[in-house]
């Protein structure tokens, strides 16, 4: 445990070297996760320019991509995405912690805060999720802030040399009806 707290943030184009350090360092881990990159991703300059497209899509009102914090320390990415209003009036929620931060309940921390934003600022009434069958941790983090399952998206996600099934799951925010 570093005991240092965890906040969230909006991410800032400043953030860049510090998360293509994290996601170059850590490549070998997010392979087994996430879909195949080009080798710009692990750079600051690549991540600048996705930075430059998530918050375009934060201006557009589709999405409200977070930094998570240890103290003053870059560790991670809290992203809500996919913002669908109307009679939907939901999200999607992704999220990865570094490696040498993890076990520290940073990204459990970071998804309650971001449901917080949700049911807040984004005024939405229900969020999405999907992991792997075989991310344990992911699916605690999920647990533990109060979603549940809703059924296999099966071969979802070409990743790490196979398609992979993914487990959807689900968090009511409110009953309110739309605005
Ligand atoms: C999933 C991930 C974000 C978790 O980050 P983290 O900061 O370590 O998460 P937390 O410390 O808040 O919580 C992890 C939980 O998983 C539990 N856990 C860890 N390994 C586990 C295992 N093998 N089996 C079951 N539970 C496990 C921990 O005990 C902890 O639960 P607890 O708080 O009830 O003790 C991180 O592992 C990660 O970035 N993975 C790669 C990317 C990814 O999978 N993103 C999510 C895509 S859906």
């Amino acid at each position: 445990m570093t005991g240092r707290a965890t906040t969230i943030r909006l991410i800032e184009a400043g953030d860049a070297e510090q998360i293509a350090t994290h996601l170059s360092r850590d490549a070998s881990d997010f392979a087994r996760w996430d879909p195949a990159q080009p080798a710009e991703y692990y750079t600051a300059g690549g991540q600048e320019k996705r930075i430059g497209r998530l918050l375009n899509g934060y201006r557009s009102s589709v999405g409200w991509p977070g930094a998570i914090l240890a103290g003053d320390e870059v560790v991670g990415q809290v992203t809500v995405s996919d913002i669908i209003r109307g009679p939907f009036l939901k999200a999607s929620l992704g999220y990865w912690v570094a490696v040498p931060f993890r076990q520290q309940g940073h990204a459990g921390a970071a998804v309650s805060m971001a449901l917080r934003v949700m049911a807040g600022e984004l005024g939405l009434h229900r969020v999405e999720a999907r992991t792997q069958v075989e991310n344990l941790p992911s699916h605690q983090v999920l647990r533990k802030n109060g979603f549940s399952t809703c059924g296999i998206a099966h071969a979802h996600s070409f990743i790490n040399g196979e398609w992979r099934d993914g487990i959807l799951w689900e968090l009511v925010l409110h009953d309110a009806p739309p605005q």
